[in-house]
């Protein structure tokens, strides 16, 4: 498995994701406004990861600050957290992390700056193991609605890549894999940017796991034959009524699937689920660039020049389509992911079973 992020040697090395599958390149990224660039261009993407990335980001800013107290500390970090958010607005991870980094500053509010700087590296390498390990969880849930012989519709990539490692909606896969199931995945291409065609079906045939790349408009048809059994995908923000947004075409995938009866899974670590947000119509959307419709891999020109285009990279799937979240606490209706705001003792009792 190759790493979409590592903290090395006092740099963030990040796989350059928009070069995959033709080239495995790494980027070495010294200063945190590289980060944000990386982010921005989706050298590192998917939510989990790019909430990594921002944390990463954060510490190595810090490093480069020179202050001799806690306040001045502060007024130089906080310029950081606005670029840092400013460069994908829809995945809650970046806001996730960079709250928890907030947090963690006021609670040594006073201690000497080297500490605080050590504090953050720390930190941010904390957050990627616990991803990773969260991931497991969400796997081992999750595995739980895989049975032999299914095949299984994923759109865009939550996979490792999306992620510290694991991925979100390809961990139950992996478990499932790992339990001697036998199943096989359909992957959605996923246009405009192809994390399906580009990262999804390569991670996949890595790890052994059979996969099938279709084009976007044929998963209704496979569905409507009989040839899929459940969809599993990533989310970038849910909104404590359960409404999830992900990757552009997940809706359509989601009403596709409500329409012939086949169960729609969202893997979700908790951390991607925004409970101030009281529905999906409050998630920010991003737009992004005309050039990653009109051209291919941003070489091959498909469209005519000057045509009006439209690139909008998430679409907010009602929870009424959803079947279940599947979290690293268990799984959930969404109904009752506001239940699990209020009590870790209840969690058990709402866990949706297959
Ligand atoms: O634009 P991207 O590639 O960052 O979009 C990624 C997705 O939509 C993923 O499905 C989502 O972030 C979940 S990743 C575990």
């Amino acid at each position: 498995m190759v790493n979409a992020i590592e903290w090395v040697e006092g740099k963030v090395i990040m796989l350059d994701q928009t070069r995959l599958p033709l080239e495995v390149k790494f980027i070495e990224c010294a200063d945190y406004r590289k980060v944000a660039e990386g982010i921005r261009k989706l050298w590192i993407r998917g939510a989990p990861a790019i909430g990594i990335a921002a944390a990463m980001g954060v510490a190595l800013a810090a490093q480069d600050i020179r202050a001799d107290h806690y306040d001045s500390f502060m007024n130089k970090i906080e310029p950081v957290f606005f670029e840092l958010l400013s460069t994908r607005p829809t995945a809650v991870n970046i806001q996730w992390a960079i709250e928890r980094i907030k947090r963690l500053l006021a609670e040594h509010r006073g201690e000497p700056v080297s500490t605080l700087k050590d504090l953050l590296i720390r930190e941010a390498r904390k957050i990627l193991e616990e991803d990773i390990e969260i991931n497991k969880a969400i796997g081992r849930w999750g595995a739980e609605f895989i049975e032999d012989g299914d095949t299984i519709l994923t759109h865009c990539n939550a996979g490792s890549l999306a992620t510290g490692g694991y991925g979100t909606a390809t961990a139950p896969m992996r478990i499932a894999k790992e339990q001697g199931k036998l199943f096989q995945v359909i992957a959605d291409e996923t246009r405009p940017v192809l994390q399906g065609a580009r990262l999804t079906a390569w991670e996949l045939m890595q790890e052994g796991i059979p996969v099938t790349l279709i084009t976007d408009n044929t998963a209704g048809a496979l569905m409507q034959s009989g040839d899929i059994d459940l969809a599993i995908v990533g989310t970038d923000r849910t909104a404590r009524n359960g409404d999830v947004a992900n990757k552009i075409g997940t809706y359509t995938v989601a009403v596709l699937c409500k329409e012939n009866k086949i169960p729609f899974y969202v893997a979700a670590p908790l951390s991607s689920i925004d409970f101030s947000l009281p529905s999906g119509e409050y998630i920010p959307i991003e737009e992004r660039s005309p050039e990653e419709v009109t051209l291919v891999n941003g070489r091959c020109q498909i469209a005519p020049d000057g045509v009006n285009v439209r690139n909008i990279a998430f679409d907010v799937t009602p929870h009424k389509y959803v079947t279940a979240l599947i979290t690293e606490k268990g799984a959930f209706r969404p109904k009752d992911l506001k239940k699990l705001m209020k009590t870790n003792a209840e969690t058990e009792r709402f866990r949706f079973r297959p």
